[in-house]
């Protein structure tokens, strides 16, 4: 920040006349005085500066008030209306935003560009369920980005075990794979679920299904919406992968009928549907389905992405019936909205 504030002030040294900078330099005082108080990392520069110090302030005022604990605004001076055109000229057109430019987010608010606040209640699809910028969470984030970005899966690293002990012991679960999107925890679960069926179930070579409920979502990957009956997300991307059935949600007779298939490996489902709307099951179902799948020898995954780390009231959306499914998938708010991490 310090180099940001000497070009700052350098500019505007270059850029205006003596006369126009002593005639800021009258009213500069104050305001000087305020921002050493207000940041007390600019220190000593503030007064160095003094001369050019009110033009660089009045230049960049946003940006440093980006920094100020109080008011929270906009980092350039861009209107919702640029925001909204820049992107529909320069951005692929895959999805259809709501009318808000956002800039900024503390807690359960977020702030448009022109500064008016909002209540977030949509928290990024739960990937925020702490609140925006939660400040441990970007704490760590940035105690360890100085230290040690990325090592590759070639070598150890000393935080990746640490990891893997506290969230395994956390949720009770032998092993986990970190992965970094939603959907990579989706397509995971189901190569290791066929995986399975080949080595443990005798299913024959590439024969493995998987079972799916309508309504389902778990991304936009060619895998995800194979299974997906939802046209806006299949239609005019096929082929689709083989091998996923898929029948109707909070069904239990219908599960029943479609695991009676010896070459199935895994059922998949979200315990709380997201993107269909928000539909829960009768109180039940989830009971029900480990019993189906226990019985039949397949595997029940589910997929907590939406409902997990505590978007229902519990940990898990399964805690509400004290179920457990063979593998879990979680996601979004195992971050806090800092980095795609699943598992
Ligand atoms: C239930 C569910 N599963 C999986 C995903 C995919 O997660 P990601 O967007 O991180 O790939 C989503 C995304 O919204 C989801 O709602």
């Amino acid at each position: 920040m310090s180099q940001f504030v000497s070009s700052a002030v350098s500019f505007s040294s270059s850029k205006y006349p003596d006369s126009l900078s002593s005639a800021l330099y009258k009213g500069q005082l104050p305001l000087a005085q305020m921002l050493s108080s207000r940041l007390p990392w600019l220190g000593n520069r503030v007064v160095a500066a003094q001369p050019h110090f009110h033009v660089a302030c009045q230049l960049f005022c946003n940006d440093l008030r980006m920094f100020s604990k109080e008011e929270p605004g906009p980092s350039v001076q861009i209107t919702s209306k640029e925001v909204f055109d820049r992107e529909e000229k320069y951005g692929a057109h895959n999805y259809h935003p709501l009318p808000a430019a956002l800039c900024r987010g503390k807690g359960v608010f977020m702030w448009d560009v022109e500064g008016k606040k909002y209540y977030d209640f949509l928290s990024a699809y739960s990937s925020v369920n702490q609140g925006h910028c939660h400040p441990k969470i970007v704490s760590a984030l940035k105690q360890q980005a100085e230290v040690l970005t990325l090592t590759s899966r070639a070598f150890y690293s000393d935080v990746l075990g640490e990891y893997e002990e506290f969230i395994t012991r956390l949720f009770g679960y032998d092993k986990v794979l970190p992965m970094n999107t939603g959907v990579e925890g989706g397509e995971t679960a189901c190569k290791l679920a066929r995986k399975w069926g080949y080595a443990k179930k005798q299913i024959p070579k590439n024969q493995a299904k998987i079972v799916f409920v309508e309504g389902n979502f778990w991304g936009r990957t060619l895998s995800a919406i194979s299974s997906s009956t939802d046209p806006s997300s299949y239609e005019g991307f096929g082929p689709f992968m083989p091998g996923f059935v898929i029948i109707p949600y909070n069904n239990l007779e219908a599960l029943d009928e479609a695991l009676k298939d010896p070459t199935v490996c895994a059922f998949m489902v979200e315990p709380i549907q997201g993107e269909a709307g928000v539909v829960v099951p009768d109180h039940g179902y989830l009971h029900g389905v480990r019993e189906l799948c226990s019985k039949y020898q397949v595997l029940w995954i589910a997929d907590e992405i939406q409902t997990g780390l505590g978007r229902t009231g519990k940990r898990l959306a399964v805690d509400h019936e004290n179920v457990r499914p063979d593998i879990l998938i979680l996601g979004k708010a195992l971050s806090g909205g800092v980095f795609p991490v699943s598992m």
